[in-house]
């Protein structure tokens, strides 16, 4: 190239490819990614195969399916449907209630465990939807309305933890009774009074319930134009920035003349390259 033109080549390649160029490579790789349904996965969270592990903080891993983002706990699929960085909740769905509402049975549902130092359900919006299978007994009229009709296969009871009615169909259920539950969300005014039955239990469980999590927050280091990640072999919180992973921020100012710099440097050692 004549030296006009390579001039004119770094200066437009340095404005053109200034995100794409020498940046580090943790950087590049923590961009946020999505399953398909819009829902931008980044730090805590990241997802498996998409991002690498260390884009996200150790457990926090997420899968997709069929364009959700699915987070597994204790053998459960949750579909997760908004996730609110500020206040650090995501709002989870139970997927195998949800994904095949004509053919469900209790079957597929596993009481829930969280890992206290993960995960927390507000107790104060949740209560649990039980689920009540493998009944020998006899049921009167009134219960019948807590069964639910999409289980062929067997007779199946659901309802919430505190309705009165729980204690008559688990006694009448008999010995070999099997209870699984899974938490939803109250509404105002349902605490203490809300009724679940057969015929309204997906749409409850469709508005999921809210969870919280625990890690360090990622506010500073974001809003000093980094990506958040985390060094699973010294098991460390790290920022990665455009320049290069920093503890806590990119620090801005000190690091943007000094990465523009090193990106020009970059950018002219590369075209004197493709002259050789
Ligand atoms: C991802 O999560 C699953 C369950 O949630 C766990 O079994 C698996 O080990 C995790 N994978 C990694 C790489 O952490
Ligand atoms: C896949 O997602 C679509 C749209 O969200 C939904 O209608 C369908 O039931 C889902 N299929 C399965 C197997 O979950
Ligand atoms: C929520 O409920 C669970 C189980 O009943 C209990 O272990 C936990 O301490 C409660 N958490 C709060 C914040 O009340
Ligand atoms: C529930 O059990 C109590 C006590 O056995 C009984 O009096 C009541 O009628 C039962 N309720 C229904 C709806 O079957
Ligand atoms: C169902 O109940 C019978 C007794 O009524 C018991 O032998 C059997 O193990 C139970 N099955 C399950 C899956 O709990
Ligand atoms: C699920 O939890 C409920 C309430 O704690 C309990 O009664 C039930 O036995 C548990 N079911 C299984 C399968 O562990
Ligand atoms: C569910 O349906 C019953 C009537 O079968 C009704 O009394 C109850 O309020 C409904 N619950 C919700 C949460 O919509
Ligand atoms: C984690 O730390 C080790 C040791 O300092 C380093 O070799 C590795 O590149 C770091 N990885 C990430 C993702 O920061």
């Amino acid at each position: 190239m004549k030296k006009l033109e390579k001039q004119i080549f770094i200066f437009l390649s340095f404005f053109l490819f200034n995100h794409s160029f020498c940046l580090d490579p943790w950087y590049e790789s923590c961009v946020s990614k999505d399953c398909g349904d819009g829902l931008s996965i980044t730090y805590p969270f990241y997802i498996n195969y998409l991002q690498d592990s260390s884009c996200g903080y150790p457990g926090y891993n997420l899968t997709c399916n069929n364009g959700s983002s699915i987070l597994q706990i204790s053998g459960n699929d949750f579909i997760v449907k908004q996730i609110d960085r500020n206040k650090r909740h995501m709002r989870l769905q139970n997927a195998a209630i949800l994904a095949n509402r004509a053919e469900f049975c209790s079957s597929k549902i596993k009481n829930l465990t969280l890992n206290p130092n993960r995960f927390m359900i507000d107790n104060a919006t949740t209560t649990q939807l039980v689920f009540i299978s493998n009944c020998s007994g006899m049921f009167s009229d009134d219960l019948e309305r807590y069964r639910i009709r999409s289980c062929e296969k067997s007779r199946e009871f659901v309802m919430v933890a505190n309705d009165k009615n729980l204690r008559n169909v688990t006694d009448g259920c008999g010995g070999g009774v099997k209870i699984v539950e899974t938490p939803v969300e109250l509404v105002a005014g349902e605490k203490g009074s809300v009724v679940v039955d057969g015929g309204n239990y997906t749409e409850v469980a469709g508005r999921g319930f809210l969870v919280r999590w625990f890690t360090a927050d990622c506010g500073v280091c974001e809003r000093s134009g980094g990506r958040c990640g985390f060094n699973t072999s010294v098991h460390q919180f790290r920022c990665f920035c455009p320049d290069r992973s920093h503890s806590v921020s990119c620090k801005p100012g000190k690091y943007a003349l000094l990465s523009n710099l090193i990106r020009l440097f970059c950018l002219i050692y590369l075209t004197e390259r493709l002259n050789d």
